[in-house]
């Protein structure tokens, strides 16, 4: 494996799952496998469970792991080629990743997208800019439009906890924010789950259909109650507007998933990436409840990277 940016296909996608939780069962297991290789972590933007997941990971397995938060210690990246640096920027993407690409065995790097620039968001174009300059296999710590490390996780979550010989039905569910937050989770969680055979429904109101490109495959339901009817897994996920990039049209209180919401699905675990607007995007009374697993997935995070780094330094 050169890149992790993307679900590649069921066969890979089963081959993490398992290394997951075989790395859950014994985190040490390849402690030797990554002995003298480092790995950058790159962070453009904020991060508490990538971050430090990512970390143990590399631990895990003998590996070296330097973090730089660029947003607040790295020089102010020019990311377009050919441009005139007389402006705010400080160093190329050209000669950072290069000299990045000399320094670690592996580069990380957490881009979000601009939610402004749709074209330049859909090309994935700075994280692109990083595998293009690097010359190092790269891993995405989330990318403008994938998080395909949080998606590993929430499959590893899912394997673990689905009940044997039934084909769950999940449901991806929107939900309320005051702030435009970013399609890359809800995008990954449609791709992934598709891939490994999941069935899908998504919901949310008129206005917020993600790329089709991501969903092709899913039901829509526009009716949350209708959806949620023998849900085994409900993911929670606020995100903006597609179509009309970037924006928020509802805030729409009645969308925040509680108990009474999943009456007609009494065995339903509800899954959320994380960190979580407790009372807007979903309730105490399900976060603090048996049926929640966010601590889970959380946890999850360090055998999914732990399993993505196993792969790429074989
Ligand atoms: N879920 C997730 O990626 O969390 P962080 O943004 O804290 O890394």
């Amino acid at each position: 494996m050169k890149q992790f940016t993307q679900f590649e296909s069921r066969d890979l996608g089963q081959e993490l799952i398992d290394l997951g939780l075989e790395y859950k069962f014994n985190p040490r297991l390849d402690i030797q496998k990554g002995q003298g290789k480092r790995i950058g972590c790159i962070f453009l933007n904020p991060s508490l469970r990538t971050r430090v997941s990512t970390q143990i990971a590399a631990q895990n397995l003998g590996m070296e792991a330097i973090v730089l938060n660029m947003d607040k210690e790295g020089w102010a990246l020019e990311m377009q080629d050919g441009a005139i640096m007389n402006k705010g920027t400080v160093e190329h993407i050209k000669d950072a990743a290069g000299v990045l690409g000399s320094f670690f065995d592996v580069l990380a790097v957490r881009a979000f997208p601009t939610l402004t620039q749709k074209q330049e968001d859909l090309s994935d174009f700075v994280i692109n800019q990083f595998i293009k300059y690097a010359g190092i296999p790269v891993v995405s710590l989330e990318s403008a439009i994938r998080h395909p490390l949080q998606s590993l996780a929430d499959m590893i979550t899912m394997q673990e906890y689905q009940v044997e010989n039934r084909r769950p039905k999940v449901v991806l569910t929107w939900a309320p924010h005051i702030k435009a937050i970013p399609h890359a989770v809800a995008n990954s969680f449609a791709e992934w789950s598709l891939g490994m055979g999941y069935d899908l429904t998504i919901t949310h109101p008129e206005g917020y259909e993600l790329d089709e490109s991501f969903t092709k495959g899913a039901t829509l339901e526009y009716d949350q109650s209708k959806a949620l009817e023998d849900a085994d897994f409900v993911y929670v996920k606020n995100w903006s507007s597609f179509q009309d990039y970037g924006k928020i049209h509802s805030t729409d209180p009645s969308w925040m998933l509680t108990q009474k919401h999943l009456e007609s699905a009494p065995n339903a675990k509800v899954m959320h990436c994380l960190p979580v607007r407790r009372n807007l995007e979903l309730s105490d009374e399900i976060l603090d409840s048996d049926r929640s697993l966010v601590q889970v997935q959380a946890k999850n995070r360090i055998f999914a990277a732990q399993a993505v780094l196993s792969k790429i330094i074989e």
